[in-house]
């Protein structure tokens, strides 16, 4: 049933207002009026000076973002969106998502429902235990905090806190490859400090942009000293003293090759690389039959792919294998959530290949006739290469 305007917006900015708030956008505009900017986010924050309410706000073209403290400062700033002809409101809380439409006559219709338990936080006491990195960390509030990535968050975690030893010595030098926005960098960092590691964690993306928005999060959160991002690419940037530790979560296609050979040779204890998409081998098996009888596996496209898929990472880690490390390769979050969900998992041990641990990876890529980018990376004279 549609209500009056005023009324709805009350509603709206007692949640925007309310310390529960999670996120809320507004955009659209109402008919024959145009609001100042096209879009606006408000999210909390909480910086050094402590909690503040961020309000994006974008023109269609550039994005301009600021941090206003609670109080009057908020309610005004809140006032002032809230006067914008915008067309919707989408509100989220911990408890509720409410959301307003503006009719073509100038009302609101509105739409409130209980926060999605099923797929939502977990916000009770017992259940927040379950969470390597507790829910309610300030540091989701920098990094975004919908419940997707709260899970892709800890299922990462869990896969590092399985691949390190529970006792480090020393300092842990951190490198993440293809970091993106970085927010799964910040919670290694996050995760492996408050377990008493001394970490140092550079992140790597060819973006200058990315590297800039990620050293400004840094400063926020006052990680600087221990946080820090390079502009560069996975082959070839600075990265000293040579990590212990390489991250490569999805990184492109053979970005992930690049990012495994850079471990190979700076002999890094550990790896998690959690592949994205595979064009090196499927490209390949395009060009060539399958050798008998394995025909019915490639013929489809669908099948070629995703067997190229399996093949490509299935011979990622027969290659890890004869390059000294123990290698395995896990689902690290549900298949339901995503569907890029493998994750390679390497510890270094030094040995050294057996006959046999050759052989079964020559009879492989000659069986098929493929050449992994891997193999290419890595030296012509190394084992397997
Ligand atoms: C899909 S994003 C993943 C970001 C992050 N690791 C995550 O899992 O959320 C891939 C990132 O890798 C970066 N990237 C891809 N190829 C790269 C390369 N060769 N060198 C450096 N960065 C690369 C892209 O710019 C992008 O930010």
């Amino acid at each position: 049933m549609p209500e009056p305007l005023d009324a709805a917006l009350t509603k709206v900015r007692e949640l925007l207002l309310d310390p529960n708030l999670t996120r809320a956008v507004a955009a659209g505009r109402r008919r024959g009026q145009r609001p100042s900017v096209v879009r606006a986010e408000l999210r909390p924050v909480v910086l050094k000076a402590g909690r503040r309410l961020q309000i994006s706000t974008s023109d269609g073209s550039r994005p301009y973002t600021r941090n206003v403290a609670p109080g009057t400062e908020a309610g005004a700033a809140v006032d002032a969106l809230l006067a914008e002809p915008f067309g919707n409101w989408h509100v989220e809380t911990a408890d509720a998502t409410l959301q307003l439409r503006v009719t073509k006559s100038g009302e609101a219709q509105l739409h409130r429902a209980a926060a999605d338990r099923a797929g939502a936080e977990p916000s009770g006491h017992d259940r927040t235990k379950d969470y390597l990195l507790d829910p309610g960390d300030p540091i989701f509030a920098e990094i975004g905090g919908s419940a997707a990535k709260r899970r892709q968050v800890d299922a990462f975690l869990r896969a590092l806190a399985a691949t390190l030893p529970d006792e480090l010595s020393g300092p842990l030098r951190v490198v993440d490859l293809g970091c993106g926005n970085a927010y799964l960098t910040f919670a290694a960092y996050r995760y492996l400090a408050q377990r008493g590691v001394d970490v140092e964690l550079v992140g790597v993306d060819v973006r200058e942009d990315q590297r800039r928005r990620n050293t400004e999060l840094a400063e926020r959160l006052g990680w600087a000293d221990r946080v820090s991002f390079v502009a560069g690419t996975i082959a070839d940037a600075v990265v000293e003293p040579a990590p212990d530790l390489v991250l490569a979560l999805h990184a492109c296609d053979t970005a992930t090759d690049e990012a495994l050979a850079r471990a190979v040779r700076w002999r890094s204890r550990w790896v998690l690389a959690a592949p994205c998409c595979h064009h090196d081998i499927a490209a390949q098996l395009r060009t060539r039959p399958a050798p008998p009888p394995y025909d019915l596996l490639t013929r489809q496209g669908i099948l070629r792919e995703r067997f190229a898929d399996v093949l490509t990472d299935a011979l990622r880690a027969g290659l890890l294998r004869l390059h000294g490390y123990r290698t395995e390769v896990v689902e690290f979050v549900d298949s339901r959530h995503t569907p890029r969900n493998l994750l390679i998992r390497a510890r270094r041990t030094d040995g050294t290949a057996t006959g046999q641990q050759r052989a079964e990876y020559r009879d492989l890529v000659d069986q098929w006739q493929v050449r992994p980018r891997l193999a290419r990376l890595l030296t012509e004279d190394a084992p397997g290469g």
